[in-house]
């Protein structure tokens, strides 16, 4: 079968960019692989494509050689098998992958001084601790410049075998070095000690029995057509893509109006995320996890279950990860695409003559969810039938606990079980929209509301007036929410009108967020500088994908998002780039534990103007069906 240019990677595509690599960058035999993915065609290319020009199929690698300590990157050809591009990133380091995780386990209980350590804390048998090797971020330690450092996390895995998170190890840090694999030192701060439950959370005996069965059916299958990654679904199209560092990526979003698709989306992703923890004790203050700039979503999706993860007719896609030594490793069911009843679309009852009208809502849910350590993010993706996009993050699995003594009060957390504190902390998603609203040159606005003063135009005082202003240039572009005034942003086409003269639009509709509660010149401020605000639009550039920078392991910051918007580069008329900042604030509770139901968090990209009615109107009833 032909590959699209932006089809995720094969197994036989991985392996050959692997073998590439061994044969022609010079690579010694220490190097191991950090990335095989899909190099995607930039805008340009794309371009040449649609208009039938053949696009070669490139991967992009990413290697670690612990020799030299040099990260190492370039592309590789897939149709000539030839190495296209190689280079030494000076300074980078590439991200912890999960094999690294298994070595700096064994390399820490191998060291006499953590056993002692642990025997201190009565722990004898260390085939029941768990040693997760974090990113250690930068704290302009001496110790550590320049070397591969991981800082770790210890806990004591319960005896149900069920919660590796269950019992943690208070105040013991090994600091390793992945490149020589021994250890640096071992913060030890003191014995904390262990928490008494075991925390299991398997189904408990007595199972609630006043549930009934609900089964979603679908007897004549679902509305959607796949070919390959390409989905139609009511008006909608899309593409479904993949990478290892991103997770899910969606392609060519556009919907189907009057016999043609218009273009709103070229990619949409979750391009970053951190989360700083609020607890500034030694070690902890550590605790800031770049999930998908440090570790990756990419290798951590889960495979999807029918029945337990989904419900009703779902379409899977399966994608390839890999491991160190490069050799590739499906995931099944990586990405679930279903759809789903969701409610009321509109409704209208005239009063007279009693007729109703009642359409239901459907939409489209493109989803994956990625277990990353003790804990479990869900990315949604929803089409809606009126035009709209929504995207939400779910979060579950176990809120990260620290062992705390007996009788004390938690100083920046929450006491959430017997002898275990959770400390305050925030999940800050980066959102990244390459926008075509009705084609390749688009503008950005921003629209706002305030109370008129009051005077012989309002003698009432209840007018409200509607600021718009376009944000003419990159620095203009970099906004915050601000719900005194109803703020949020519009990207628009200003060589597309409505029916009303105006730009077709999309508007980006916050929902619930926050701003980050940290010192700006703190170290993984610096290092995650785009969460200081909600909104940003930057000129499309092809290499300008991460709002972190491509390395945000162990940097001293300042790159990505702010450093490419300090060019100021005009934003009218243009290719232009949106990032949307989600931020959800989260002090656990005791319901958290043992395992943390569903927080939800989310934002919607709306037509505005980009139809000339409700798009929906022609949506049959569901009798009609
Ligand atoms: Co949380």
């Amino acid at each position: 079968m032909t590959k699209h240019p932006l089809d995720p990677l094969t197994a036989s595509e991985i392996q050959l960019a692997v073998r590439v690599v061994r044969d022609k960058s010079g690579l010694d035999h220490t190097g191991w692989f950090e990335t095989v993915t899909l190099d995607e065609p930039d805008r340009t290319e794309r371009q040449a494509q649609r208009n039938s020009e053949t696009v070669a199929r490139r991967a992009y690698v990413c290697c670690y050689e612990p020799s030299s300590n040099r990260t190492l990157r370039g592309t590789v050809c897939l149709d000539h098998g030839k190495l296209l591009q190689w280079e030494h990133v000076e300074g980078a380091q590439a991200r912890i992958v999960s094999d690294e995780f298994d070595a700096g386990d064994r390399i820490v209980k191998a060291d006499p001084r953590f056993r002692e350590a642990c025997v201190r804390r009565g722990i004898t048998d260390l085939d029941t601790v768990l040693v997760e090797t974090w990113a250690a971020g930068n704290f302009g330690d001496g110790d550590e410049e320049g070397r591969r450092i991981a800082y770790c996390h210890c806990w004591v895995i319960n005896d149900a075998g069920d919660n590796r998170y269950g019992r943690p190890i208070g105040k013991l840090h090994p600091v390793v070095d992945l490149q020589s694999g021994k250890v640096v030192r071992i913060d030890d701060f003191g014995v904390v000690p262990l928490p008494p439950d075991t925390a299991s959370i398997r189904p408990v005996q007595n199972l609630r029995e006043d549930l009934k069965r609900i089964d979603i059916t679908q007897p004549d299958g679902p509305s959607f057509e796949v070919d390959g990654y390409h989905v139609k679904w009511q008006r909608w199209q899309v593409r479904v893509g993949y990478n290892l560092r991103e997770g899910l990526v969606l392609h060519d979003i556009g919907y189907r109006d009057g016999g043609r698709v218009r273009p709103i989306m070229h990619r949409a992703s979750m391009a970053e995320m951190v989360v700083p923890y609020g607890d500034p004790s030694p070690g902890n203050f550590r605790r800031n996890a770049f999930d998908t700039g440090e570790y990756g979503i990419g290798p951590a999706l889960d495979s999807l279950k029918l029945g337990c993860d989904c419900l009703g007719h779902i379409h899977y896609f399966d994608v390839c990860s890999h491991d160190w030594h490069g050799t590739p490793h499906e995931i099944e069911n990586a990405v679930c695409m279903h759809e789903e009843d969701f409610g009321l679309l509109w409704k209208h009852t005239d009063a007279q003559t009693g007729k109703m009208r009642a359409v239901r809502s459907r939409r489209l849910v493109i989803s994956t969810i990625a277990t990353i350590g003790n804990y479990v993010y869900g990315f949604f993706w929803y089409f809606y039938q009126d035009g709209k996009i929504g995207v939400e993050v779910k979060a579950t699995g176990i809120p990260f606990p620290s062992a705390i003594a007996p009788g004390e009060e938690s100083a920046f957390g929450a006491i959430i079980a017997p002898g275990i504190e959770s400390h305050v902390h925030q999940h800050v998603f980066s959102f990244r929209f390459d926008m075509c609203v009705d084609g390749d040159r688009n503008s950005v606005e921003e629209v706002e509301f305030e109370a008129a003063p009051v005077g012989p135009d309002n003698p009432h005082g209840n007018a409200i007036r509607i600021l718009e202003r376009q944000l003419t240039s990159e620095r203009q572009a970099q906004r915050e929410i601000d719900t005194s005034r109803a703020r949020y942003w519009k990207i628009t086409n200003p060589g597309r009108k409505n029916r009303f003269g105006k730009p077709t639009a999309y508007k980006l509709a916050p929902g619930a967020n926050a701003l980050p509660l940290l010192d700006p010149q703190s170290p993984v401020a610096k290092r995650a500088g785009f969460m200081f605000r909600h909104f940003w639009a930057t000129r499309y550039a092809p290499d300008e994908l991460y709002p972190a920078g491509w390395f945000p392991n162990q940097s001293t910051g300042g790159g990505g998002l702010p450093e490419w918007s300090a060019a100021d580069r005009p934003l009218s008329d243009t290719d232009v780039v949106a990032w949307y900042t989600l931020n959800f604030h989260h002090l656990p509770r005791p319901e958290d534990w043992p395992v943390q139901p569903v927080v939800y968090a989310d934002f919607h990209w709306m037509p505005d103007g980009f139809f000339d009615e409700n798009p929906a109107l022609d949506v049959p009833p569901n009798d009609q069906l």
